[in-house]
């Protein structure tokens, strides 16, 4: 067993320690929240001994081994620096920085350290992969594909009424693009590789940040749309288009209700669904692998790490090209105006 602490006390968090705990190899030691009375409250909810309201203290603490982060995206980079400076292992959910050189930097301080640096991002780590690639493999070549997550955001009618929620604050790098086209992004980067071209449309709100989005990739012999976003609730499958037939996915970033359609007409169900905390109980699974058994799981580990990169550098030249800008950009034209703060 390995102890793990948390940063982010919202609801992506229970899931994770749900699905660590039950996958038998993580024991919960500490939470932070940066408020020290939400904090011991977060603790006593799920059994964890110790609570902190500093970054600092739970990145310095000895019991703890490896912390899951489930911050704002603006302050991922921060808070994984402190954590990996001070020794710990670290999961960070998706998207990990808005700038790649941040990704590349946290990386090459994971590797100085001896240290596992993960992004959260499910579909790579579920079994299922395989039964997807494997599917794959009988429809011929893929030449077309269709990657969607779009649902209407829980907090859109907050926004509509007036107030900002995180999620749709620039100052937080949130947005569309960046909660869900990243899902979209990951499995074809993740198939094909980076594109040769892309093109992108997308939505702006009053806030400055993107409610919704749609990106064209560019691949010989292959196009991939790639259709996000938080203002409309989707129905339709993800799909991948071969001269045999179709792999359709149900949700792309849980890789749930995965099923072949033969040009003949047969279908076959190739995959249900899941839970989510079992999904990131398979993430956490791996997140054990890649520490415990550093030889063994290098490859798959380098993959993950150079595909992360490959997805934080290609998001880059996304958001510059539909001019998403975040305060944090230096290279990428003016910042978008201030809304809301944001405190480390
Ligand atoms: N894998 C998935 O399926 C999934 C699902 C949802 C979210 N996510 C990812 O998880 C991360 C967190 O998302 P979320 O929706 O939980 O975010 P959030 O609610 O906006 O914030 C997460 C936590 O950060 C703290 N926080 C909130 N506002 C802050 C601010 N202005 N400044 C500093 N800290 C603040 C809060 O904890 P305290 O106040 O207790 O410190 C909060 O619980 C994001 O990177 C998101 O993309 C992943």
């Amino acid at each position: 067993m390995l102890n793990f602490g948390t940063i982010g006390t919202g609801w992506i968090t229970d899931e994770f320690i749900a699905g660590a705990k039950d996958s038998g190899l993580w024991e919960l030691a500490a939470v932070y929240s940066r408020d020290l009375e939400r904090a011991r409250a977060y603790a006593q909810k799920h059994g964890a001994k110790l609570a902190f309201a500093t970054v600092e203290e739970l990145a310095s603490c000895p019991q703890v081994d490896a912390v899951y982060v489930a911050s704002p995206n603006a302050l991922h980079h921060a808070h994984c620096k402190t954590l990996l400076e001070h020794g710990k292992h670290v999961i960070c959910e998706k998207p990990l920085c808005a700038q790649a050189a941040k990704v590349r930097e946290l990386y090459a301080l994971a590797e100085k350290k001896g240290l596992v640096f993960l992004e959260a991002i499910m579909f790579l780590h579920q079994p299922q992969l395989k039964k997807l690639e494997s599917a794959l493999g009988e429809i011929g070549p893929v030449s077309m594909a269709k990657l969607d997550f779009c649902q209407r955001s829980s907090k859109l009618d907050r926004y509509l009424s007036g107030e900002l929620p995180n999620i749709f604050n620039p100052r937080l790098e949130t947005g569309a693009f960046m909660d869900l086209g990243v899902y979209c992004v990951y499995p074809a980067l993740y198939l094909w590789g980076k594109p040769s071209g892309f093109r992108i449309s997308c939505r702006r709100m009053e806030s400055g940040a993107d409610g919704s989005g749609v990106i064209t990739l560019e691949y010989p012999g292959k196009l991939a749309v790639l259709t996000y976003s938080k203002l409309s609730q989707a129905g339709a499958n993800s799909d991948f288009q071969g001269p045999e037939g179709t792999v359709a996915v149900e949700s792309i970033s849980k890789l749930g209700g995965i099923s072949l359609w033969r040009k003949d007409g047969s279908q076959e169900e190739i995959y249900g669904q899941d839970e989510k905390y079992k999904l990131m109980g398979n993430e956490a699974k791996d997140f054990y692998r890649y520490i415990t058994e550093p030889e063994a799981s290098r490859e798959e580990y380098t993959r993950c790490a150079q595909l992360a990169v490959d997805v934080a550098e290609f998001m880059e030249d996304v958001r510059r090209e539909a001019g998403i800008r975040f305060q944090s950009d230096k290279t990428l034209g003016a910042p978008v105006s201030p809304a809301g703060s944001v405190d480390a």
